[in-house]
């Protein structure tokens, strides 16, 4: 599938998330930051339950990773031993003409070699490398021995942890660390929303194998992350492999394949499988001059482990979860409803309770519903409006349940169950609604 045949564009995103409170610009007011984004309340909930699905993959659901938070401020010397300050860089030119700023592998060929810029004809400097870190100075001297990096990546972390954990956890090869959190890349081209930004998270695993294993490793997290993203019940045929070429690999890979969704603007791509073999921890044992080997208690044998890893962008697979859900349906007589299907185990809100009337006593027995399921399920309450209404907005914010109070509902304590994606509704009692609620989580199928 080549086409994209969904009924989502960049734009109807865009504008649904913020017109929701899924994700505004930055410092809007001032007229908005560059490469930087806001999660709203909407936003934020799918943020989190997009991460909390990760981490329960990758450490609950597994007794041989261990999780980490590691500071996003390290030693300098740190980003010199990962090759970061060396490597980590995008070949760049300018125009001097219209002062554009331009990837040199992003524009046509003869526009590099002819120098011409490709908006305004005007002369394009040389190709020069532009490191992506962002530096700053830590204490209150601007010089460069206090010079302090934000980091581009959370791996670099875990590899300097990675002794600590064997000794604070006693893990055995192979084992591996989780960590979530933000990176900072200095990007020079970040259209498509909060595809590409400055600013961004990630949820990266790093995997410590004996070296000879590496291999058989590297197929297995490729086969486990594949069937992370099938079991979040998303539009597979959206999903493919692409292996890196040679010369794009970065420089610390063996093997490099990304997971790639297709975006309103094409395949991209989402998460990185890498062969990172055992050059971080070589070069962090050279740099710091502490030893950086494994010790295997039953033989004695000393190695440096290879290291296998899984890396995806958080605030990408929330752009994928938006796009991926986004959905228009023609309902009744023309009226179109946009509808976004998450899967209730990501839905910002699992149950809207809505009181058919305000009055009559109705606002007040939702209310207590609500109460009610308030601390298993995340919920919402809205009582203004027309009910039809009301089910748009939740429809929009990809609820998935919705119950209605109504008058039938005093006399037997029942409530209609409203579901989201077939716009079905069925009587169930009140005192039976939790257990039906998780029953339906539980067996969720995306129909559409
Ligand atoms: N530790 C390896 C690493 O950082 P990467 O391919 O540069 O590898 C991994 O990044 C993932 O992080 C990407 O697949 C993408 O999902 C996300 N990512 C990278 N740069 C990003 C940016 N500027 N904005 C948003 N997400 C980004």
């Amino acid at each position: 599938m080549e086409e994209y045949q969904g009924k989502a564009t960049m734009e109807k995103i865009t504008s649904l998330s913020k017109r929701r409170g899924f994700v505004y610009q930055s410092s809007e007011i001032y007229g908005g930051q560059n490469g930087a984004w806001d999660y709203g309340p909407l936003g934020v909930e799918l943020k989190n339950r997009l991460a909390q699905c990760w981490w329960k993959e990758m450490t609950q659901l597994h007794d041989d990773i261990a999780g980490l938070d590691a500071a996003i401020l390290m030693h300098p010397r740190t980003w010199e031993a990962s090759g970061h300050v060396e490597n980590f860089t995008d070949p760049l030119v300018d125009c001097k003409k219209c002062k554009s700023r331009f990837r040199a592998d992003q524009i046509p060929e003869e526009n590099i070699t002819e120098k011409k810029c490709p908006d305004c004809g005007g002369e394009l400097t040389d190709v020069r490398k532009f490191n992506l870190m962002f530096k700053t100075q830590i204490g209150a001297a601007e010089d460069t021995a206090n010079l302090i990096y934000l980091r581009p990546e959370t791996a670099q972390g875990i590899y300097v942890n990675y002794k600590n954990v064997i000794q604070s956890n006693r893990m055995k090869i192979p084992f591996g660390i989780a960590q979530i959190g933000k990176a900072f890349r200095n990007e020079i081209v970040t259209r498509n929303f909060i595809f590409r930004s400055c600013e961004f998270e990630q949820m990266e695993m790093q995997y410590f194998v004996k070296p000879g294993t590496d291999v058989e490793w590297y197929n297995e997290w490729k086969k486990r992350r594949w069937s992370y993203y099938e079991k979040l019940g998303l539009k597979m045929d959206h999903f493919r492999w692409r292996q890196h070429e040679k010369d794009e690999m970065a420089h610390y890979a063996k093997e490099a394949w990304d997971i790639e969704y297709l975006f309103p603007m094409g395949w991209r791509e989402l998460e990185g499988i890498h062969n990172r073999t055992d050059y971080d921890l070589k070069r962090h044992s050279e740099y710091s001059g502490k030893d950086m080997q494994y010790i295997e208690q039953e033989t004695n044998e000393r190695y440096i482990p290879y290291i296998v890893e899984t890396s995806a962008g958080l605030t990408r697979n929330l752009l994928m979860a938006l796009c991926d859900a986004y959905d228009e349906e023609t309902v009744g007589e023309g009226d179109v409803r946009t509808v976004m299907r998450f899967h209730p185990a990501i839905a910002p809100i699992t149950v809207a309770v809505l009181p058919l009337m305000k009055k009559d006593g109705l606002a007040e027995m939702a209310e207590e519903i609500r109460k009610e399921l308030m601390g298993d399920f995340a919920t919402d309450y809205d009582h203004g409006g027309a009910i039809g209404r009301r089910y748009r907005r939740q429809d929009e914010a990809g609820t998935p349940f919705c119950v209605t109070v109504d008058y039938e509902s005093k006399e037997d304590n029942t409530v209609t169950l409203r579901f989201r994606d077939s716009m079905e509704q069925v009587r169930v009692k009140r005192d039976e609604l939790s257990e039906r609620l998780r029953k339906e989580i539980k067996n969720y199928k995306r129909i559409l």
